[in-house]
Order: structure tokens, then C-alpha cells, then sequence
């Protein structure tokens, strides 16, 4: 009887699978860049061909998730491209295995970035291959006036992944973060000299619930800066350097309105040879708001500022206190190593309420040159500082 069924099955499958209506055909949902032309000799233009797949893979109707393939061994030469949504399928993956590698400046025309992921949701980035931006023919010619182009933007995105990509010598920031909510990234590896300018690991604005962990930035600029509508960020297991450490900031655009850096925490991330470990950077004289901060387990490798908040950031005149950035309940924590510089801890507050409820507490920052001493520096900083090297730390009540 059983046998009977499943014989009965069997013979209805393989009998008339064409007129089969109750089922659907399989959707497509790989699209693979060399079946529409790619060449991936890192010569050819392939952007056509990818513009195709992207296409296809963005307007594919599939109940699961569309995977756009950049394939192992290949170099794909992918002029500026913005790969835009929203999509038809709920998840979109973009697995790059192979390279891609950017025009040089002669080459580039008129974007203002190289590749942007726009307005997609449940976008997931992996495969371990790299983004080249070819960065030195920009850094040096580029200098001034002269604009150069952020090499990955992922912009209004909401359920974000990134796991398994190289970031190489952009020709200014890396990546950027901007309008994004639900972002992880680990397993990012970010390479440009020390000596190329402005090349900021990640940034992030007006974004919240972004994770960043287990992952190298070595470039010429901030390891990672947040800036004004950051929210509820964990950054850990990052090893930052060469470059200009973690940063806050630059906040207070402006006098009327506010900027706002808030619930960042920072832990167990080293900075090696960086020119700053962990910073809040702030202009004097403006409005806005960072509070809730955690900067805890850190190793530090010889920076110049190790601790630094620095609420009169390029200023030249004498601060008024009309207004401040408010700067409040900032911790840190578990901080240990050498600074370059005599001064391991600066915390150069505002004049009108200066920073609320600092936290120094567990750190040790010896000079990395022997016989010499390290300082701590205060300015109108309030809060608690418990078992601090160097000592006598200047924090008031
Ligand atoms: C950040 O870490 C906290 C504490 O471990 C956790 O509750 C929170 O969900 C994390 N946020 C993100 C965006 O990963
Ligand atoms: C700290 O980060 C390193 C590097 O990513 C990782 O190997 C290690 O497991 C992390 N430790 C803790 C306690 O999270
Ligand atoms: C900061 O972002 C908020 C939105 O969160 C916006 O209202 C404000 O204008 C921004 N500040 C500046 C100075 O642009
Ligand atoms: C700074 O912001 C915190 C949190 O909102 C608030 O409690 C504190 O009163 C503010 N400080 C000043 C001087 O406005
Ligand atoms: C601080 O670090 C130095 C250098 O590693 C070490 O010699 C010293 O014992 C440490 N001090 C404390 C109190 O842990």
C-alpha cells in the first residue's frame, strides 16, 4: 500500500514535469558577473556587464535571497557605480571573491565616490576578495580644492552585513556609513600608507545600532571617526594603525543646531604607532551633545595622544562659553601601554560647564621611551579617576 504511493508519486514526477502547473519553475536567484561578459583580467571594462547583473539580481523576483557573484582568481575593472535599490527580494547578498579594482585619477571622471550601495535592505557583503581604489594617483596630484572620492558608501541601508572584504588604498575615506540603521561588519581588513591623506577607516553619521568587531584599519586618517546622529555603536576587536585612532567627532557644525554622538562603546581594540588612541573632538562655542561613552580594555602601542578630548579643536580665538557641546558620563576604562608623547591623558573641557561625569579608571600609560615620564592634563574636566598611571590626574569633583 505504502509502496503503492510513493510509485504513484514517482510516476506523476517524472511523467509530465513541463505541464506541472501547481509547481513554479525554479527562480533564478545567482547571478554570476561572467555570464553576462565580464572579463576579469583587470584590464577590460567590466562595468556593463556588471551594471547588467546588478540589474537582474536587484529585479529578481526570488522568495529568498538574490546573490550577485564576483567570482575567485578574477580582477574585475569596474568603473565609478552606484548599486541601487530597493530590491525585489528581501535579502540581497554581494559575494566578492575576486577584486575589483577602481579607474586611476586620468581615468575616473566626475563621482564623487567609487562604488555606493543605496537604499537596500537586508544587503549582505562577503567573500573575502578587495576593493582597490588605487588611491596614489589621487594622494599626491589631489591636494587642496581638489575633491577626491570616497571609495565604498553604504547609504540609507537598514539590516546591514559586511563579513570578509579588504578595503584597499582609497583614494579618501574607505567607508562610509550614512543614514544606515542595523549595521555589522567584522572581518574587514582596511589597507592605505600612513602617509596618504585622509584616508579615514569607517565613518559613521546619522546611523544607529552599528557593530564593528574583529577587524584591521591601517590608513592615514582616523581608524574610525562617528559624527553628528551616531547612536548605539560596539566597536571591538579592532587593531587601529598607523592612523589617527578612534575618533568622536569633529561635532558642533553649528550654533543652532545640534550635533548629537551618543551609547558608543569601545573595547579591546590596540592602536600601534596611531597619532591618537581615543578622541572627542569638538568645536568650541557651538551646540550639541556626546554622552555615554565606554573606552575600556584598550592596548596602546606607542601613540602620541593615547586619551585626548579636546573640546577647542582648531580654534584660534579665545573661547566666549556662550554655548557648548555638552560632553558627559565618558569612561574609561582597562587602558594600558605606552604614549609616545609626555602627555598620556588629555582632557581639554569646555569653559562654560566643562565635561560631567568622566571615568578614569584601571589605566597604565608609561612612555615608550625609557627614563622618561608621562603626565596627565586637565581643563575645568569633572569626575572620578580611581588607580590612574600617570598619577595625580587633574580631574576636579
Ligand atoms: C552592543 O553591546 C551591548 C552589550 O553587549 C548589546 O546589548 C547591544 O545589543 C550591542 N549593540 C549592537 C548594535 O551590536
Ligand atoms: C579581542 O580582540 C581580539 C582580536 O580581534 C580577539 O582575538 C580576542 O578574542 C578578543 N578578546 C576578547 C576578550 O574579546
Ligand atoms: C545633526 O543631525 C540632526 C538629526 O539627527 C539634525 O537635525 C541636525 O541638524 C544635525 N546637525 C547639524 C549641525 O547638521
Ligand atoms: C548634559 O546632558 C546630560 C544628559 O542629557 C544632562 O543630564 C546634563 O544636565 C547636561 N549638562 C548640561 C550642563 O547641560
Ligand atoms: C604600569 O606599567 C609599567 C610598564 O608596563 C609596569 O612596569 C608597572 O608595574 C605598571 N604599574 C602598575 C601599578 O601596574
Amino acid at each position: 500500500m505504502k509502496g503503492g504511493l510513493i510509485t504513484f508519486i514517482l510516476i506523476l514526477a517524472f511523467a509530465s514535469p513541463h505541464s506541472c502547473v501547481g509547481l513554479n519553475p525554479k527562480t533564478k536567484d545567482t547571478f554570476n558577473v561572467m555570464d553576462y561578459g565580464a572579463v576579469g583580467d583587470g584590464k577590460s571594462d567590466d562595468s556593463q556587464a556588471i551594471s547588467k547583473a546588478w540589474n537582474d539580481a536587484c529585479g529578481a523576483v526570488t522568495p529568498g535571497t538574490a546573490t550577485l557573484v564576483f567570482p575567485q582568481g578574477k580582477t574585475f575593472y569596474l568603473k565609478p557605480m552606484d548599486f541601487q535599490g530597493p530590491c525585489k527580494s528581501k535579502y540581497i547578498n554581494i559575494q566578492i571573491q575576486g577584486n575589483i579594482l577602481a579607474p586611476t585619477k586620468a581615468a575616473w571622471g566626475s563621482k564623487d565616490r567609487y562604488i555606493g550601495f543605496l537604499y537596500i535592505n537586508g544587503l549582505s557583503i562577503y567573500g573575502g576578495g578587495a576593493i582597490n581604489g588605487q588611491g596614489s594617483s589621487w594622494w599626491k596630484e589631489c591636494t587642496g580644492s581638489c575633491q577626491r572620492p570616497t571609495l565604498m558608501c553604504i547609504h540609507n541601508c537598514h539590516d546591514v552585513t559586511v563579513n570578509g572584504l579588504r578595503n584597499i588604498d582609497s583614494p579618501r575615506n574607505h567607508m562610509s556609513i550614512y543614514l544606515c540603521n542595523g549595521v555589522r561588519i567584522s572581518d574587514l581588513h582596511i589597507q592605505a600608507p600612513g602617509e596618504s591623506p585622509g584616508t579615514d577607516g569607517i565613518n559613521i553619521a546619522l546611523s544607529a545600532n552599528v557593530n564593528i568587531e574583529s577587524s584591521s584599519i591601517a590608513s592615514g586618517d582616523d581608524c574610525i571617526s562617528m559624527i553628528n546622529g551616531t547612536s548605539f555603536v560596539n566597536i571591538s576587536g579592532i587593531a587601529c594603525g598607523p592612523g589617527h585612532g578612534i575618533s568622536i567627532g569633529s561635532l558642533g557644525s553649528s550654533t543652532s543646531s545640534s550635533d548629537t554622538v551618543r551609547e558608543v562603546h569601545v573595547r579591546n581594540c590596540s592602536f600601534t604607532g596611531t597619532e591618537n588612541g581615543v578622541r572627542i573632538k569638538t568645536f568650541q562655542d557651538r551646540v550639541g551633545y556626546v554622552g555615554k561613552v565606554t573606552f575600556e580594555e584598550l592596548t596602546m602601542i606607542a601613540p602620541h595622544n593615547p586619551i585626548i578630548i579636546d573640546q577647542h579643536y582648531f580654534s584660534k580665538v579665545k573661547e566666549t562659553g556662550a554655548v557648548a557641546v555638552n560632553v558627559s558620563d565618558i569612561t574609561f576604562r582597562g587602558i594600558h601601554g605606552t604614549c609616545a608623547d609626555e602627555k598620556a591623558i588629555e582632557l581639554n573641557c569646555n569653559k562654560k560647564f566643562g565635561c560631567q561625569n568622566l571615568i578614569l579608571d584601571n589605566i597604565n600609560l608609561t612612555s615608550s621611551v625609557p627614563g622618561k615620564k608621562t603626565i596627565a592634563s586637565c581643563f575645568n574636566a569633572h569626575g572620578v579617576a580611581t588607580s590612574v598611571i600617570p598619577s595625580n590626574p587633574c580631574l576636579q569633583k
